[in-house]
């Protein structure tokens, strides 16, 4: 199991030490334009290798794709992160060149390649590379509402004074801070819902929480934060890798589920060695429903961005 990794900094590196801490992958190539920048990222990540066990090969190159030759998945990481007030929005024209010209070098060595997007505003850039490779729609996942449910699970366990092991939770819908939608109905301490637990303006504080995890964090490291961001990848890469059939909320192109067409929008979705193997349609509640349309709306706002 090949994983190439484009983007050595924050977010790039993290993902590439989870991928070789939980040890399911061969080789892991990160790539970075910064000359010798992913090289010194790998070295030093390899270094790690007789403390933390694990056998994985990193590598790092400057550039050459040559060397992601025949990669089984590839996450791309590279572009601006935001900085404290920005939205992922904001960062869309840097990132959408970047994003179209690393995905068809990616597929250019690595036809048969399951990508995985990281870059923001992410669910944007995930429409992207549908629109500008010819890959099959189980090949392209958008990584967000894996992150945004492990916010949503760190807040909820906050609330209800919980371990985090107790409660499950899931956001779904664009992977903005207006645009995520917590299902806060759903959420529960083992298997019982929240709200039996909670009151509703406690759980409602715990969605807006939740919406502006990504923002909080930017505020207080001046950017945008690289832990749970590279630990929700490695659960994407582990799922596809070890055909794991794991259900996690991707951006994955919408063709009629939940009523939505031509987008990328975070929805649960099975993850196997076929990249998105299902969309799960739940049954949501009107309410739920009006705030995922409104959430669609504002993601094709920003499609509408995109120069393609
Ligand atoms: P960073 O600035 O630490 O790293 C980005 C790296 O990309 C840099 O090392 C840079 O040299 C490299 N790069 C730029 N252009 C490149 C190109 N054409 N080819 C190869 N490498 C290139 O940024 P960080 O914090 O790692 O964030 C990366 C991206 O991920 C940002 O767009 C950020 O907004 C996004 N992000 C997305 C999340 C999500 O949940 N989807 C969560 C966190 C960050």
């Amino acid at each position: 199991m090949k994983v190439t990794v484009v983007g050595a900094g924050a977010v790039g590196a993290s993902c590439a030490e989870y991928i070789a801490i939980k040890n399911f992958a061969s080789e892991v190539v990160l790539l970075d334009i910064k000359e010798g920048y992913a090289e010194g990222k790998a070295m030093d990540l390899m270094q790690t290798a007789s403390l933390n066990g694990f056998d994985t090969k990193i590598t790092g190159t400057t550039g050459d794709y040559s060397k992601t030759a025949g990669s089984d998945i590839a996450v791309i990481t590279s572009g601006i992160p935001r900085k404290p007030g920005m939205t992922r929005e904001e960062l869309i024209g840097i990132n959408a060149g970047i994003v179209k010209t690393v995905s068809s070098s990616l597929i250019e060595h690595s036809p048969n390649t399951i990508i995985i997007v990281v870059s923001n505003p992410m669910d944007t850039m995930t429409y992207l590379v549908h629109k500008t490779t010819n890959l099959p729609k189980n090949r392209i996942i958008g990584m967000g509402g894996a992150l945004d449910s492990a916010r949503f699970k760190y807040r909820l366990a906050e609330a209800l004074g919980a371990p985090i092991s107790d409660v499950d939770g899931m956001v779904i819908g664009g992977h903005s801070d207006k645009g995520m939608v917590p299902l806060t109905r759903l959420a529960t301490r083992n298997s019982v819902p929240v709200s039996e637990y909670i009151s509703d303006e406690r759980l409602e504080q715990v969605a807006a929480d939740t919406k502006v995890g990504g923002a909080t964090l930017t505020g207080l490291l001046g950017t945008s934060a690289w832990y749970a961001p590279g630990a929700a990848v490695s659960g994407l890469v582990q799922a596809i890798a070890c055909d794991q059939k794991k259900i996690f909320p991707c951006s994955t192109l919408l063709e009629g589920e939940y009523g939505l067409n031509d987008l990328c929008i975070g929805a649960p979705v099975v993850l196997g060695s076929n990249g998105i193997e299902k969309i799960v349609e739940i049954n949501l509640s009107d309410a739920e429903k009006a705030k995922l349309a409104e959430s669609a709306e504002g993601v094709k706002k920003t499609n509408g961005l995109l120069e393609l």
